[in-house]
């Protein structure tokens, strides 16, 4: 089993000290992620001790240790789920054989490629979150945050390793441009567009960790199903840190949403606003925009790419090995809706060319389950208001849908509608205005902004009034 290795200049589970050339180029490497850190990450209480927790083993259960820790004093490093025994291969043309240990020749510049996409979109959401500190609506939310940074952070060196270990050269030089890129640059942007959109409130902010990071456990799931082992075992550990950014994204809508029921019901013309809430119609208009760019992430509904990539082995479907029977996914068909003629028609597609669509259906019923969470959050304060999804094919600037209209219902609309619609359905200037001016720092321990409730309980059980941030300096 391994352990992790703490009194390594870069704790690490997977022997770094017996490959003393990789070891030293990572050592090359790591003062200038902390440079990247300390000049495109936290740029508010970045230096003050914050309740953290850190990976003590890749074990299921209990591998975090909490503490205060300094956020440049995090021990960031290479950590992989265990090895499975005789692991197989998921899906593609050779399910069912031995997994890789290196990267065959033919799938190098593809596997590359798919690590350096992910691996971009880690660092790209520290940029966006950077001021977020500045406004946070309570200690415990702006320990969470942190929190998720910290992670994202570390996310990047699990690919970096890979990259130096497997790829060499090239692999080294991609792990340099990781940290040039930066989010929002017009000459050097982050490679997704989801990864370039600014996050200055915190409605943002829920939202990205909610349908953004969700859609990075779909990334990564279906990574952690690559024929290529060292890939799916990073996988596998970053899904487990995964799981708390989702928890803040979700149960962060869930207190705005509850909050905005109750100051709904306060105000004698039901106007959350006139209270210095969020209303509901504004919530929904975040879903809608935050939804529809993450679907654009799962790529094209037909792509000979994502059928490459199935029959190769290098990802498969999402729990590939527990959830299918049948691996090879030939002489199978998939049906979508294509626009015909200004009309939606039915076309069945071979399903490997649809496998972007499989995995996106994947996380829509995800995102499905946590609007019915939320819905009994309002219902049960008594209000009739309900909050939906908007269909796949709503606002996509990718894909099938891309160069057409379509209603929050899915259906077929002309431009002159969108144009007049619009506005009722996604954020407009006044409303990002409107949201922002409301993002005030609430500092004191277990208070709250006005706009959002309290969390259930503290974080590892503590309690709200916890000293999550130490500011006292
Ligand atoms: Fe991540
Ligand atoms: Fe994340």
């Amino acid at each position: 089993m391994a352990s992790i290795d703490y009194s390594e200049r870069i704790p690490n589970n997977v022997d770094l000290g017996s490959d003393r050339r990789l070891q030293r180029a990572l050592e090359k490497w790591q003062p200038e992620f902390l440079d990247w850190w300390r000049s495109a990450g936290p740029q508010v209480l970045s230096t003050d001790e914050i309740y953290l927790r850190t990976a003590i083993s890749t074990q299921p259960g209990g591998w975090a240790n909490f503490g205060h820790v300094r956020m440049p004093d995090y021990r960031w490093g290479i950590f992989l789920a265990d090895k499975e025994r005789d692991r197989v291969i998921p899906g593609g043309d050779d399910a069912g054989k031995p997994v890789w240990h290196d990267v065959p020749g033919e799938h190098r510049n593809a596997l590359k490629r798919i690590i350096v996409i992910q691996a971009d979109t880690e660092p790209a959401s520290v940029e966006q979150q950077r001021w977020l500190a500045n406004t946070a609506p309570s200690l415990y939310d702006c320990r969470n945050l942190f929190q998720v940074n910290v992670e994202e952070a570390r996310h990047l060196w699990a690919m970096v390793y890979l990259l130096h270990a497997h790829f060499g050269r090239d692999g080294r030089e991609e792990a340099d441009e990781l940290l040039e890129r930066r989010s929002g640059d017009p000459d050097k942007p982050r490679i997704l567009d989801a990864f370039n959109q600014p996050c200055r409130d915190w409605l943002t902010f829920f939202c990205f960790t909610m349908f953004t990071d969700r859609d990075g456990k779909y990334q990564l799931a279906s990574l952690a199903e690559s024929a290529f082992d060292p890939l799916s075992r990073t996988c596998r550990f970053m899904l487990t840190e995964e799981a708390h950014h989702l928890f803040v994204g979700d149960t962060g809508l869930d207190r705005i949403i509850r909050r905005s029921a109750e100051l709904t019901k306060l105000d004698p013309n039901g106007d959350a606003r006139a209270q210095g809430g969020i209303d509901l119609a504004t919530i929904q208009k975040w879903i809608n925009h935050w939804f529809a760019y993450c679907l654009d992430l799962f790529g094209s509904e037909i792509s000979s790419n994502a059928a490459d990539y199935f029959a190769a082995g290098l990802k498969a479907r999402f729990r590939e090995a527990a959830q299918y029977d049948e691996h090879g996914a030939r002489n199978q068909t998939k049906r979508l809706q294509k626009l015909e003629e200004g009309k939606l028609v039915g076309v069945d597609v071979p399903l490997r060319t649809a496998m972007n669509e499989v995995l996106r259906d994947e996380y829509i019923a995800d995102c499905a389950k946590s609007l019915k969470r939320w819905n009994k959050t309002l219902a049960d304060s008594g209000l009739d208001t309900r909050l939906s999804l908007p269909n796949r094919r709503f606002f996509r600037r990718q894909g099938l849908y891309a160069d057409a209209h379509f209603d929050p219902a899915g259906q077929p609309i002309d431009a002159a509608t969108w144009d007049a619609r619009m506005d009722d359905w996604l954020p407009t200037d006044g409303d990002i205005a409107y949201v922002e001016s409301l993002m005030k720092p609430v500092y004191e321990p277990g208070k709250m902004a006005n706009w959002i409730a309290a969390p259930r309980r503290g974080i590892n059980g503590q309690p709200l009034e916890f000293d999550y941030v130490r500011t006292d300096h």
